[in-house]
């Protein structure tokens, strides 16, 4: 939590927050995720992996776990923390791509990933478009947001971005336990 904290202070723009998220909403993140099978899941943004954690229970040694992290100091202890998961210290965008290149098709894609990357104008520049493409049928695309900010007008571009890419976007109820309280946006059905 200290870490995150300094890495804030360093770089608030892309940490996006003071401290991780707490367990409910990582739980409310990970809900799409199906309990059977061996799904693909995408941990965008992980920072420390609280998001991780939940899971890696609900995985219980299935499918494929892939987080991205693009702070190394933090991604140090995501792998330090997750040695089953494949921890990559790499820009989301680049992952994205590359798995799209390899044909690799995602049951469920969490992102913890702020505004720069979710909130262009130019929506063509936003990653959903990719994820929307990554997407394997049924799968699903969450996105966490912090509930105060919801109404300002990157928020609400990033739910724009997000609707003009898939038919389904759920905005979740605000969960007041975390600190800050927040949502999930669970998108579903890619438009492309
Ligand atoms: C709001 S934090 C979320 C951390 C964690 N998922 C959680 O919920 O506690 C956003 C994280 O995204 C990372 N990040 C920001 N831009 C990124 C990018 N382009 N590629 C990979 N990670 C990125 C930041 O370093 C930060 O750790």
């Amino acid at each position: 939590m200290q870490t995150f904290a300094r890495e804030f202070l360093r770089d608030p723009l892309n940490t996006a927050s003071l401290i991780p998220s707490g367990g409910p909403l990582c739980r409310q993140a990970a809900a799409p995720l199906p309990a059977t099978g061996d799904p693909v899941v995408l941990d965008l943004g992980a920072g420390t992996g609280q998001v991780t954690d939940v899971i890696q229970d609900r995985l219980a040694g299935r499918g494929r776990h892939i987080a991205v992290e693009f702070n190394p100091r933090l991604a140090e202890i995501l792998a330090e923390r997750h040695p089953k998961v494949e921890v990559l210290c790499e820009d989301a965008n680049a992952v994205v791509e590359r798995l799209l290149a390899e044909g690799v098709r995602v049951d469920l894609t969490v992102s913890g990933l702020p505004w720069p990357l979710t909130a262009p104008r130019d929506k063509e520049k936003s990653i959903f478009r990719s994820l929307a493409r990554l997407a394997a049928p049924g799968g699903a695309v969450t996105q966490l947001a912090h509930a105060w900010i919801r109404f300002f007008p990157t928020a609400k571009q990033v739910q724009r971005n997000l609707e003009d890419t898939f038919e389904e976007v759920v905005v979740s109820r605000t969960v007041w336990a975390n600190v800050p309280p927040a949502v999930v946006y669970v998108a579903r059905r890619p438009r492309v």
